[in-house]
Protein backbone atom coordinates (compact mmCIF):
# COMPACT_ATOMS: atom_id res chain seq x y z
CA UNK A 1 0.00 0.00 0.00
CA UNK A 2 1.56 2.68 -0.83
CA UNK A 3 1.17 6.26 0.83
CA UNK A 4 0.14 8.36 -1.83
CA UNK A 5 -0.91 12.22 -0.74
CA UNK A 6 -4.54 13.29 -2.01
CA UNK A 7 -2.48 15.75 -4.70
CA UNK A 8 -0.95 12.72 -5.41
CA UNK A 9 -3.93 10.61 -6.13
CA UNK A 10 -5.50 13.52 -8.17
CA UNK A 11 -2.65 13.60 -9.74
CA UNK A 12 -2.15 9.49 -10.69
CA UNK A 13 -6.26 9.62 -11.70
CA UNK A 14 -5.33 12.56 -13.88
CA UNK A 15 -3.38 10.72 -16.13
CA UNK A 16 -6.43 8.26 -17.00
CA UNK A 17 -9.62 9.81 -16.71
CA UNK A 18 -10.76 13.31 -18.04
CA UNK A 19 -12.08 15.97 -15.93
CA UNK A 20 -14.56 15.03 -12.75
CA UNK A 21 -12.36 17.06 -10.29
CA UNK A 22 -14.54 16.88 -7.41
CA UNK A 23 -15.14 13.24 -7.24
CA UNK A 24 -10.95 12.75 -7.83
CA UNK A 25 -10.95 14.88 -5.07
CA UNK A 26 -13.56 12.92 -2.62
CA UNK A 27 -11.87 9.49 -3.41
CA UNK A 28 -8.70 10.89 -2.69
CA UNK A 29 -9.16 12.45 0.75
CA UNK A 30 -11.09 9.26 1.71
CA UNK A 31 -8.15 7.06 0.52
CA UNK A 32 -5.99 9.19 2.26
CA UNK A 33 -8.03 9.00 5.50
CA UNK A 34 -7.56 5.58 5.79
CA UNK A 35 -3.62 5.74 6.08
CA UNK A 36 -4.39 8.38 8.67
CA UNK A 37 -6.37 6.12 10.62
CA UNK A 38 -3.63 3.47 10.42
CA UNK A 39 -1.36 5.98 12.18
CA UNK A 40 -3.54 6.52 15.01
CA UNK A 41 -3.42 4.45 17.91
CA UNK A 42 -5.48 1.25 18.39
CA UNK A 43 -8.29 2.36 20.75
CA UNK A 44 -8.70 5.75 18.41
CA UNK A 45 -8.26 3.45 15.11
CA UNK A 46 -11.35 1.64 15.92
CA UNK A 47 -13.30 4.02 16.27
CA UNK A 48 -12.92 6.14 13.11
CA UNK A 49 -15.67 4.91 10.48
CA UNK A 50 -14.68 4.84 6.84
CA UNK A 51 -16.34 8.26 4.96
CA UNK A 52 -18.42 6.17 1.87
CA UNK A 53 -18.78 8.07 -0.97
CA UNK A 54 -21.93 8.12 -3.11
CA UNK A 55 -21.04 8.86 -6.92
CA UNK A 56 -24.19 10.51 -8.57
CA UNK A 57 -23.97 10.79 -12.44
CA UNK A 58 -25.13 9.82 -16.18
CA UNK A 59 -24.02 6.58 -17.81
CA UNK A 60 -20.72 6.17 -19.31
CA UNK A 61 -18.73 9.77 -17.35
CA UNK A 62 -16.10 7.85 -15.54
CA UNK A 63 -17.87 6.45 -12.43
CA UNK A 64 -16.79 3.06 -12.13
CA UNK A 65 -13.23 3.95 -13.96
CA UNK A 66 -12.32 6.44 -11.07
CA UNK A 67 -13.09 3.70 -8.30
CA UNK A 68 -11.22 1.04 -10.26
CA UNK A 69 -8.38 3.00 -10.88
CA UNK A 70 -7.94 4.33 -7.59
CA UNK A 71 -8.20 0.92 -6.38
CA UNK A 72 -5.01 -0.20 -8.70
CA UNK A 73 -2.48 2.86 -7.85
CA UNK A 74 -3.39 2.23 -4.30
CA UNK A 75 -2.77 -1.52 -3.94
CA UNK A 76 -6.00 -1.95 -2.94
CA UNK A 77 -8.14 -4.99 -2.79
CA UNK A 78 -11.11 -4.11 -5.02
CA UNK A 79 -14.44 -5.24 -6.43
CA UNK A 80 -17.60 -4.12 -8.57
CA UNK A 81 -20.99 -5.30 -7.64
CA UNK A 82 -24.38 -4.24 -9.06
CA UNK A 83 -27.20 -3.59 -6.15
CA UNK A 84 -29.48 -4.83 -8.08
CA UNK A 85 -28.05 -8.33 -8.74
CA UNK A 86 -29.59 -8.73 -5.22
CA UNK A 87 -32.98 -8.53 -6.48
CA UNK A 88 -32.70 -10.91 -9.43
CA UNK A 89 -32.28 -14.37 -7.55
CA UNK A 90 -35.01 -15.64 -5.26
CA UNK A 91 -36.64 -13.41 -2.91
CA UNK A 92 -33.96 -10.85 -1.83
CA UNK A 93 -32.08 -11.92 -4.36
CA UNK A 94 -28.27 -12.91 -3.80
CA UNK A 95 -27.13 -13.01 -0.65
CA UNK A 96 -25.42 -10.25 0.20
CA UNK A 97 -22.72 -11.28 2.43
CA UNK A 98 -20.89 -12.65 -0.65
CA UNK A 99 -19.67 -9.29 -1.98
CA UNK A 100 -17.39 -9.89 1.27
CA UNK A 101 -16.72 -12.57 0.24
CA UNK A 102 -15.38 -11.29 -3.14
CA UNK A 103 -13.48 -8.95 -1.64
CA UNK A 104 -11.01 -11.92 -0.28
CA UNK A 105 -10.98 -13.62 -3.14
CA UNK A 106 -9.45 -10.85 -4.92
CA UNK A 107 -7.35 -9.83 -1.35
CA UNK A 108 -5.97 -13.01 -2.12
CA UNK A 109 -5.18 -12.58 -5.05
CA UNK A 110 -3.36 -10.08 -4.79
CA UNK A 111 -1.41 -10.82 -1.50
CA UNK A 112 -0.64 -14.49 -3.46
CA UNK A 113 0.96 -12.06 -6.60
CA UNK A 114 3.00 -10.18 -4.58
CA UNK A 115 4.02 -13.53 -2.27
CA UNK A 116 4.86 -15.32 -5.52
CA UNK A 117 7.81 -12.58 -6.55
CA UNK A 118 9.34 -13.49 -3.56
CA UNK A 119 10.07 -16.72 -3.98
CA UNK A 120 10.18 -17.12 -7.62
CA UNK A 121 13.69 -17.34 -8.04
CA UNK A 122 14.25 -20.26 -5.41
CA UNK A 123 10.78 -22.20 -6.94
CA UNK A 124 12.81 -21.85 -10.00
CA UNK A 125 15.85 -22.97 -8.49
CA UNK A 126 14.32 -25.66 -6.87
CA UNK A 127 12.15 -26.66 -10.21
CA UNK A 128 15.59 -27.26 -12.58
CA UNK A 129 17.23 -29.00 -9.22
CA UNK A 130 14.13 -32.02 -9.66
CA UNK A 131 13.93 -31.44 -13.05
CA UNK A 132 17.52 -32.34 -13.10
CA UNK A 133 17.17 -35.54 -10.32
CA UNK A 134 14.12 -36.67 -13.00
CA UNK A 135 16.52 -36.71 -16.48
CA UNK A 136 20.08 -37.49 -14.25
CA UNK A 137 18.87 -39.32 -11.56
CA UNK A 138 21.67 -39.75 -8.29
CA UNK A 139 22.67 -43.50 -8.67
CA UNK A 140 21.10 -45.74 -5.92
CA UNK A 141 24.30 -45.90 -4.11
CA UNK A 142 27.75 -44.26 -4.72
CA UNK A 143 30.46 -46.54 -5.94
CA UNK A 144 34.03 -44.63 -4.70
CA UNK A 145 36.04 -46.11 -7.20
CA UNK A 146 37.27 -43.52 -9.30
CA UNK A 147 36.64 -44.77 -12.70
CA UNK A 148 32.96 -46.09 -11.88
CA UNK A 149 30.29 -44.61 -13.59
CA UNK A 150 28.36 -44.07 -10.46
CA UNK A 151 31.22 -42.13 -8.74
CA UNK A 152 30.24 -39.34 -7.17
CA UNK A 153 32.94 -37.28 -9.08
CA UNK A 154 31.40 -38.43 -12.60
CA UNK A 155 27.95 -38.36 -11.09
CA UNK A 156 28.39 -34.42 -10.58
CA UNK A 157 30.18 -33.91 -13.97
CA UNK A 158 27.13 -35.05 -15.61
CA UNK A 159 24.91 -33.10 -13.58
CA UNK A 160 26.72 -30.13 -14.10
CA UNK A 161 26.54 -30.49 -17.99
CA UNK A 162 22.68 -31.44 -17.81
CA UNK A 163 22.29 -28.35 -15.90
CA UNK A 164 23.83 -26.15 -18.89
CA UNK A 165 21.91 -28.11 -21.35
CA UNK A 166 19.06 -27.90 -19.64
CA UNK A 167 19.57 -24.23 -18.96
CA UNK A 168 20.13 -23.76 -22.91
CA UNK A 169 16.97 -25.05 -23.49
CA UNK A 170 18.67 -28.32 -25.30
CA UNK A 171 16.63 -30.39 -23.60
CA UNK A 172 13.05 -29.09 -23.66
CA UNK A 173 12.00 -31.49 -26.34
CA UNK A 174 12.68 -34.63 -23.62
CA UNK A 175 10.20 -36.74 -22.07
CA UNK A 176 9.67 -36.86 -18.35
CA UNK A 177 7.43 -38.61 -16.46
CA UNK A 178 5.94 -36.06 -13.14
CA UNK A 179 3.49 -37.09 -10.38
CA UNK A 180 0.33 -34.28 -10.65
CA UNK A 181 -1.78 -33.35 -8.33
CA UNK A 182 -5.71 -33.03 -9.11
CA UNK A 183 -8.29 -31.71 -6.97
CA UNK A 184 -11.27 -33.44 -8.27
CA UNK A 185 -14.23 -30.92 -8.64
CA UNK A 186 -17.69 -32.33 -8.85
CA UNK A 187 -18.76 -32.10 -12.88
CA UNK A 188 -22.24 -30.94 -12.03
CA UNK A 189 -20.84 -27.86 -10.69
CA UNK A 190 -18.06 -27.20 -12.68
CA UNK A 191 -19.29 -24.67 -15.35
CA UNK A 192 -21.26 -22.69 -13.05
CA UNK A 193 -18.57 -19.90 -12.01
CA UNK A 194 -18.19 -20.32 -8.23
CA UNK A 195 -18.57 -16.82 -7.20
CA UNK A 196 -21.94 -17.28 -7.67
CA UNK A 197 -22.65 -19.77 -5.26
CA UNK A 198 -24.21 -18.42 -2.21
CA UNK A 199 -22.70 -20.76 0.83
CA UNK A 200 -19.35 -21.32 0.33
CA UNK A 201 -19.36 -25.06 -1.50
CA UNK A 202 -16.22 -24.34 -3.03
CA UNK A 203 -14.23 -23.88 -0.13
CA UNK A 204 -16.23 -27.27 1.19
CA UNK A 205 -15.71 -29.51 -1.53
CA UNK A 206 -12.13 -28.64 -1.57
CA UNK A 207 -12.43 -30.29 2.42
CA UNK A 208 -14.23 -33.06 1.39
CA UNK A 209 -12.89 -34.55 -2.21
CA UNK A 210 -9.38 -36.23 -1.87
CA UNK A 211 -7.12 -34.91 -3.85
CA UNK A 212 -6.27 -37.47 -5.91
CA UNK A 213 -2.29 -37.53 -7.91
CA UNK A 214 -1.43 -39.13 -11.35
CA UNK A 215 2.22 -39.93 -13.06
CA UNK A 216 1.65 -37.88 -16.39
CA UNK A 217 4.82 -38.24 -19.20
CA UNK A 218 5.52 -34.60 -20.68
CA UNK A 219 7.97 -32.50 -22.32
CA UNK A 220 10.62 -31.01 -20.11
CA UNK A 221 9.58 -27.70 -21.25
CA UNK A 222 6.33 -28.55 -19.84
CA UNK A 223 7.83 -30.11 -16.82
CA UNK A 224 9.56 -27.41 -15.59
CA UNK A 225 6.16 -25.14 -15.90
CA UNK A 226 4.55 -27.53 -13.39
CA UNK A 227 7.48 -27.83 -11.42
CA UNK A 228 8.12 -24.60 -10.52
CA UNK A 229 4.13 -23.69 -9.83
CA UNK A 230 4.67 -26.85 -7.60
CA UNK A 231 7.32 -25.52 -5.81
CA UNK A 232 6.22 -21.80 -5.26
CA UNK A 233 2.87 -23.61 -4.12
CA UNK A 234 5.45 -24.99 -1.52
CA UNK A 235 6.98 -22.12 -0.79
CA UNK A 236 3.90 -19.77 -0.17
CA UNK A 237 2.72 -19.66 3.51
CA UNK A 238 -1.08 -20.29 2.94
CA UNK A 239 -1.86 -19.75 6.15
CA UNK A 240 -0.20 -16.71 6.07
CA UNK A 241 -1.38 -15.35 2.90
CA UNK A 242 -5.06 -15.74 4.38
CA UNK A 243 -3.97 -13.68 7.59
CA UNK A 244 -2.02 -11.42 5.34
CA UNK A 245 -5.18 -11.05 2.89
CA UNK A 246 -7.96 -10.56 5.50
CA UNK A 247 -5.94 -8.04 6.96
CA UNK A 248 -5.91 -6.25 3.62
CA UNK A 249 -9.52 -6.78 2.54
CA UNK A 250 -10.33 -5.48 6.15
CA UNK A 251 -8.20 -1.79 6.30
CA UNK A 252 -8.08 -1.13 2.58
CA UNK A 253 -10.65 -3.27 0.95
CA UNK A 254 -13.01 -1.01 -1.98
CA UNK A 255 -16.50 -2.11 -2.90
CA UNK A 256 -17.78 -0.51 -5.35
CA UNK A 257 -21.83 -0.64 -5.24
CA UNK A 258 -23.01 0.39 -8.77
CA UNK A 259 -26.63 1.20 -9.36
CA UNK A 260 -27.59 1.67 -6.16
CA UNK A 261 -30.42 4.19 -7.15
CA UNK A 262 -32.02 0.97 -8.76
CA UNK A 263 -32.81 -0.29 -5.51
CA UNK A 264 -35.07 2.93 -4.25
CA UNK A 265 -38.97 2.16 -4.37
CA UNK A 266 -40.24 4.27 -6.46
CA UNK A 267 -44.25 5.02 -6.08
CA UNK A 268 -45.30 3.28 -9.72
CA UNK A 269 -44.01 0.04 -9.10
CA UNK A 270 -45.46 -1.41 -6.04
CA UNK A 271 -44.88 -5.03 -6.85
CA UNK A 272 -40.87 -5.07 -6.93
CA UNK A 273 -40.78 -2.47 -4.12
CA UNK A 274 -40.42 -5.04 -1.24
CA UNK A 275 -37.46 -6.81 -2.58
CA UNK A 276 -35.92 -3.36 -3.30
CA UNK A 277 -36.65 -2.59 0.26
CA UNK A 278 -35.47 -5.44 1.65
CA UNK A 279 -32.01 -5.00 -0.36
CA UNK A 280 -31.36 -1.60 1.33
CA UNK A 281 -32.07 -3.17 4.59
CA UNK A 282 -29.50 -6.16 3.69
CA UNK A 283 -26.77 -4.04 2.49
CA UNK A 284 -27.17 -1.73 6.23
CA UNK A 285 -25.42 -4.08 8.22
CA UNK A 286 -22.58 -4.81 6.00
CA UNK A 287 -21.80 -1.08 4.96
CA UNK A 288 -22.43 -0.68 8.91
CA UNK A 289 -20.17 -3.16 9.64
CA UNK A 290 -20.86 -6.32 10.50
CA UNK A 291 -18.74 -9.93 10.40
CA UNK A 292 -18.32 -12.43 7.92
CA UNK A 293 -17.33 -15.73 7.92
CA UNK A 294 -15.34 -16.98 4.16
CA UNK A 295 -13.31 -19.93 4.14
CA UNK A 296 -10.15 -18.05 4.82
CA UNK A 297 -11.64 -17.22 8.51
CA UNK A 298 -13.77 -14.31 9.36
CA UNK A 299 -13.82 -10.21 7.75
CA UNK A 300 -15.02 -7.56 9.84
CA UNK A 301 -16.57 -5.14 7.08
CA UNK A 302 -16.45 -1.97 9.82
CA UNK A 303 -13.33 -0.54 7.58
CA UNK A 304 -14.35 -1.43 4.53
CA UNK A 305 -15.00 1.80 2.34
CA UNK A 306 -17.70 1.54 -0.28
CA UNK A 307 -18.42 3.77 -3.18
CA UNK A 308 -21.72 3.82 -4.50
CA UNK A 309 -23.05 4.96 -7.73
CA UNK A 310 -26.00 5.26 -9.76
CA UNK A 311 -27.74 8.09 -11.95
CA UNK A 312 -30.58 9.21 -9.90
CA UNK A 313 -32.17 10.48 -12.49
CA UNK A 314 -35.73 9.33 -10.90
CA UNK A 315 -35.23 8.63 -7.55
CA UNK A 316 -32.38 11.23 -5.34
CA UNK A 317 -30.32 10.03 -2.78
CA UNK A 318 -32.49 10.76 0.27
CA UNK A 319 -35.43 8.32 -1.42
CA UNK A 320 -32.93 5.66 0.28
CA UNK A 321 -33.45 4.68 3.56
CA UNK A 322 -32.36 6.79 6.23
CA UNK A 323 -29.97 4.48 7.72
CA UNK A 324 -28.39 4.02 4.38
CA UNK A 325 -28.24 7.84 3.31
CA UNK A 326 -26.50 8.20 7.00
CA UNK A 327 -23.51 5.73 5.99
CA UNK A 328 -22.85 7.55 2.77
CA UNK A 329 -22.06 11.10 3.91
CA UNK A 330 -20.08 12.30 1.15
CA UNK A 331 -21.49 12.74 -2.19
CA UNK A 332 -20.40 13.98 -5.47
CA UNK A 333 -21.75 14.98 -8.60
CA UNK A 334 -20.22 13.74 -11.91
CA UNK A 335 -21.39 16.13 -14.94
CA UNK A 336 -21.99 14.89 -18.30
CA UNK A 337 -18.67 15.14 -20.93
CA UNK A 338 -19.07 18.05 -23.33
CA UNK A 339 -16.98 17.66 -26.87
CA UNK A 340 -14.27 19.13 -25.52
CA UNK A 341 -14.15 16.19 -22.74
CA UNK A 342 -14.52 13.90 -26.04
CA UNK A 343 -11.60 15.33 -27.51
CA UNK A 344 -9.24 15.27 -24.70
CA UNK A 345 -10.45 11.58 -24.08
CA UNK A 346 -9.39 10.53 -27.26
CA UNK A 347 -5.65 11.41 -27.18
CA UNK A 348 -4.78 12.43 -23.57
CA UNK A 349 -4.94 9.30 -20.94
CA UNK A 350 -2.16 7.37 -20.65
CA UNK A 351 -3.90 4.08 -23.00
CA UNK A 352 -6.03 6.99 -24.74
CA UNK A 353 -8.20 5.02 -27.68
CA UNK A 354 -6.20 6.67 -30.49
CA UNK A 355 -2.91 5.41 -29.26
CA UNK A 356 -4.59 1.64 -28.46
CA UNK A 357 -5.29 1.30 -32.35
CA UNK A 358 -2.44 3.25 -33.03
CA UNK A 359 -0.05 0.72 -31.19
CA UNK A 360 -2.39 -2.18 -32.11
CA UNK A 361 -2.00 -1.70 -36.44
CA UNK A 362 1.74 -1.06 -35.31
CA UNK A 363 2.17 -4.63 -34.54
CA UNK A 364 0.59 -4.89 -38.54
CA UNK A 365 3.46 -2.68 -40.24
CA UNK A 366 1.13 0.29 -40.74
CA UNK A 367 1.10 3.78 -38.85
CA UNK A 368 -1.69 5.10 -37.97
CA UNK A 369 -1.66 9.15 -37.31
CA UNK A 370 -5.11 11.32 -36.38
CA UNK A 371 -4.57 14.62 -37.26
CA UNK A 372 -5.95 17.28 -35.20
CA UNK A 373 -9.20 18.30 -36.90
CA UNK A 374 -10.31 14.26 -37.10
CA UNK A 375 -9.83 14.38 -33.10
CA UNK A 376 -12.08 17.28 -33.45
CA UNK A 377 -14.95 15.76 -35.79
CA UNK A 378 -14.79 12.19 -33.96
CA UNK A 379 -15.23 14.00 -30.87
CA UNK A 380 -18.19 16.23 -32.74
CA UNK A 381 -19.99 13.25 -34.12
CA UNK A 382 -19.61 11.49 -30.80
CA UNK A 383 -21.43 14.35 -28.73
CA UNK A 384 -23.89 14.52 -31.38
CA UNK A 385 -25.17 10.90 -31.63
CA UNK A 386 -25.13 11.09 -28.26
CA UNK A 387 -28.02 13.70 -28.30
CA UNK A 388 -30.12 12.33 -30.83
CA UNK A 389 -30.09 8.27 -29.66
CA UNK A 390 -29.15 7.64 -26.40
CA UNK A 391 -26.23 9.15 -24.31
CA UNK A 392 -24.05 7.12 -23.07
CA UNK A 393 -21.15 9.15 -22.38
CA UNK A 394 -17.27 8.50 -23.22
CA UNK A 395 -18.80 4.82 -24.70
CA UNK A 396 -20.15 6.53 -27.44
CA UNK A 397 -16.03 6.75 -28.59
CA UNK A 398 -15.98 3.52 -28.56
CA UNK A 399 -18.33 2.56 -31.55
CA UNK A 400 -17.22 5.59 -33.26
CA UNK A 401 -13.96 4.70 -33.58
CA UNK A 402 -14.51 0.63 -34.23
CA UNK A 403 -16.68 1.94 -37.20
CA UNK A 404 -14.18 4.50 -38.11
CA UNK A 405 -11.30 1.76 -38.16
CA UNK A 406 -13.25 -1.21 -39.26
CA UNK A 407 -11.60 -1.53 -43.04
CA UNK A 408 -8.22 -0.65 -41.86
CA UNK A 409 -8.78 -3.21 -38.82
CA UNK A 410 -9.73 -6.01 -41.68
CA UNK A 411 -7.13 -4.80 -44.19
CA UNK A 412 -3.84 -3.78 -42.45
CA UNK A 413 -2.93 -7.30 -42.34
CA UNK A 414 -2.22 -7.09 -46.02
CA UNK A 415 -0.69 -3.66 -46.79
CA UNK A 416 2.65 -4.83 -45.40
CA UNK A 417 3.50 -1.20 -44.52
CA UNK A 418 1.88 1.97 -44.80
CA UNK A 419 0.89 4.85 -43.54
CA UNK A 420 -2.81 5.89 -42.70
CA UNK A 421 -3.65 9.59 -41.95
CA UNK A 422 -6.92 9.77 -40.66
CA UNK A 423 -7.75 13.52 -40.78
CA UNK A 424 -11.16 15.11 -41.20
CA UNK A 425 -12.02 14.11 -44.78
CA UNK A 426 -11.48 10.26 -43.80
CA UNK A 427 -13.43 10.57 -40.86
CA UNK A 428 -16.28 12.74 -42.59
CA UNK A 429 -16.24 9.92 -45.22
CA UNK A 430 -16.75 7.15 -43.48
CA UNK A 431 -18.85 8.79 -40.25
CA UNK A 432 -21.09 11.32 -42.26
CA UNK A 433 -23.74 8.85 -43.75
CA UNK A 434 -24.47 7.14 -40.40
CA UNK A 435 -24.79 9.96 -38.10
CA UNK A 436 -26.93 11.79 -40.27
CA UNK A 437 -29.57 8.47 -40.33
CA UNK A 438 -30.89 8.12 -37.10
CA UNK A 439 -32.07 4.44 -37.85
CA UNK A 440 -28.57 3.82 -38.85
CA UNK A 441 -27.03 5.26 -35.61
CA UNK A 442 -29.21 3.27 -33.56
CA UNK A 443 -28.19 -0.20 -34.94
CA UNK A 444 -24.30 1.03 -35.84
CA UNK A 445 -23.21 3.34 -33.27
N1 LIG B 1 -13.93 11.29 -17.79
C1 LIG B 1 -13.43 10.27 -18.49
N2 LIG B 1 -12.15 10.26 -18.91
C2 LIG B 1 -11.65 9.24 -19.61
N3 LIG B 1 -12.33 8.15 -19.95
C3 LIG B 1 -13.62 8.08 -19.56
C4 LIG B 1 -14.22 9.13 -18.81
N4 LIG B 1 -15.50 8.78 -18.56
C5 LIG B 1 -15.67 7.59 -19.10
N5 LIG B 1 -14.56 7.14 -19.71
C6 LIG B 1 -14.40 5.87 -20.41
O1 LIG B 1 -15.69 5.39 -20.78
C7 LIG B 1 -15.92 4.06 -20.35
C8 LIG B 1 -17.10 4.00 -19.42
O2 LIG B 1 -16.81 4.70 -18.23
P1 LIG B 1 -17.30 4.18 -16.80
O3 LIG B 1 -17.32 2.69 -16.78
O4 LIG B 1 -16.49 4.84 -15.76
O5 LIG B 1 -18.78 4.74 -16.79
P2 LIG B 1 -19.76 4.93 -15.55
O6 LIG B 1 -19.76 6.36 -15.20
O7 LIG B 1 -19.41 3.98 -14.49
O8 LIG B 1 -21.14 4.56 -16.23
P3 LIG B 1 -22.34 3.59 -15.74
O9 LIG B 1 -23.21 4.44 -14.87
O10 LIG B 1 -23.01 3.20 -17.00
O11 LIG B 1 -21.72 2.46 -15.02
C9 LIG B 1 -14.63 3.60 -19.70
O12 LIG B 1 -13.95 2.79 -20.61
C10 LIG B 1 -13.84 4.86 -19.43
O13 LIG B 1 -12.49 4.65 -19.65
MG1 LIG C 1 -20.20 2.08 -14.04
Amino acid sequence: MRDLTPREIVAELDRHIVGQADAKRAVAVAIRNRWRRQQLSEEMRGEVAPKNILMIGPTGVGKTEIARRLAKLTGAPFIKVEATKYTEVGYYGRDVESMVRELVENAITLVRESERVKVEEEAKRRAEDRLLDLLAPPPVSYDVAADSPDSPDRYERTRHKMRDMLAAGALDERKVELTVEQKGMPMMFSGMGMEQMDVDLQGMFEKILPKHSTRREMSVAEARRVLFEQECEALINQEKVNAAAINLAENVGIIFLDELDKVVASENTKGADVSRQGVQRDLLPIVEGTTVQTRYGYVSTDHVLFIAAGAFHRASPSDLMPELQGRFPIRVELSDLTKDDFVRILKEPKNALTKQYTALLSTEGVTLEFTDDAIESLADYAFTVNQSTQNIGARRLYTIMERLLEELNFEASDMKSGHVRVNAGYVKERLDKITQDEDLSHFIL
